[in-house]
């Protein structure tokens, strides 16, 4: 079974079997009957570079379904099943004008595996609005509950890649939004400088969603046209020493304070500096508009993806002296 249309780069691997899993019982049943047997989760499918055949049971989870289950005068509790889609279930909310996901419009990816690594973008994490999720042990098929607090959320981290990796899988996601007094975060500078475009002052939550889905479109590839995991690699966290000697000698890297001892740093600008935007090695590549980003122009391996990326971490290190993790799960 080719999962080339079940990933975003479009690298073509094969899965030994494959299905789609659309409720519940079906999950409890066929994690029963393939107890013993080797079993391999996939969402949307769209933070992994498959780098070889999965030689196991794929299971897709497809579970569909949103709802509202609770609500008070100012927040409202919206249910998503794991196997949306994650912008679909965004635009849903702000047509209803809830608010809290306008910042993560367009992200790819299915509602279910946003949490396993906190997704966020221009200022805002899942984390701010997560509420809880529903998740059925692999081993034991027993449905638990993890709050926000017992998720542990850090940046692109949680428990779910940590302490019970590959130990269960997500089956719905419920987040706390704003009926009204909405918390619009606009810090971001590229979302101010959209809206001054539009001379817009007082952004709604589809002002400030539309917003983020011109700045995603401007620099990120659409996955349709050109393969891609969004960002391939981490920004690294250095501690304020061993920055600031790097800083003296390139006064002119770009910085994000994260906490008294912490720096954040872009890794786009560090291989961006390196030398390496809109580099094309074969099929694969490192995109013209976001260095953080690694493209299949078509028909590269998740291999030939998994070298460039080792080059470009290679070179930032030997220019920099800085370490970049991969962000995408590499199989
Ligand atoms: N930059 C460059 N060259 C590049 C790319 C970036 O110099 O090729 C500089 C930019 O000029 C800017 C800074 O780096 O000063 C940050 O760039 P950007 O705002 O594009 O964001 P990012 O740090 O590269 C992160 C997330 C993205 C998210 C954006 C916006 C990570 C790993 N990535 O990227 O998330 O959309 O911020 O909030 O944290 C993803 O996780 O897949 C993803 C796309």
């Amino acid at each position: 079974f080719s999962l080339k249309k079940h990933n975003t780069f479009g690298i073509d691997a094969h899965a030994k079997e494959f299905v789609a899993i659309q409720n519940i019982g079906t999950l409890q049943q066929v994690l029963q009957s393939y107890a013993n047997k080797p079993k391999f989760i996939l969402g949307g499918g769209s933070n992994m570079l498959l780098t070889k055949d999965i030689d196991a049971l794929v299971l897709h989870i497809d579970l569909k379904g949103k709802k509202i289950i609770d609500e008070n005068d100012d927040f409202v509790w919206v249910e998503s099943q794991a196997g949306e889609n994650w912008h679909e279930f965004v635009l849903w909310t702000i047509a209803q004008d809830f608010g809290g996901l306008e910042n993560m419009s367009l992200i790819p990816g299915n509602v279910g595996t946003t949490p396993v690594q906190n997704i966020g973008a221009y200022g805002t994490e899942i984390k701010d609005t997560f509420e809880s999720c529903t998740a059925m042990a692999i081993a034991t098929q027993e449905m638990r509950t993890f709050t926000r607090e017992e998720c542990q959320f850090g940046y692109r981290e949680s428990i779910f890649k940590n302490e019970v990796k590959n130990q269960y899988i997500i089956t719905s996601v419920v987040f706390k939004l704003t009926k009204h007094n909405h918390n619009i975060n606009i810090s971001y500078g590229d979302i101010k400088a959209e809206l001054a475009k539009k001379n817009i002052e007082t952004p709604s939550l589809k002002d400030v969603s539309e917003a983020v889905i011109a700045i995603r479109q401007s620099k990120l590839p659409d996955p349709k046209e050109l393969g891609n995991s969004g960002s391939f690699f981490k920004n690294p966290i250095l501690n304020k020493t061993d920055f600031e000697a790097i800083h003296q000698k390139f006064p002119e890297m770009k910085y994000f304070d994260i906490s008294a001892t912490e720096v954040k740093v872009p890794a786009g600008w560090l291989i961006e500096q390196a030398g390496l935007k809109g580099k094309r090695f074969g099929d694969a590549g490192i995109h013209k508009n976001q260095a953080l980003v690694l493209v299949n122009y078509g028909s590269a391996t998740g291999k030939e993806i998994l070298e460039v990326s080792q080059i470009v971490q290679d070179t930032v290190f030997k220019t920099f002296g800085i370490k970049i993790e991969a962000e995408v799960n590499i199989i």
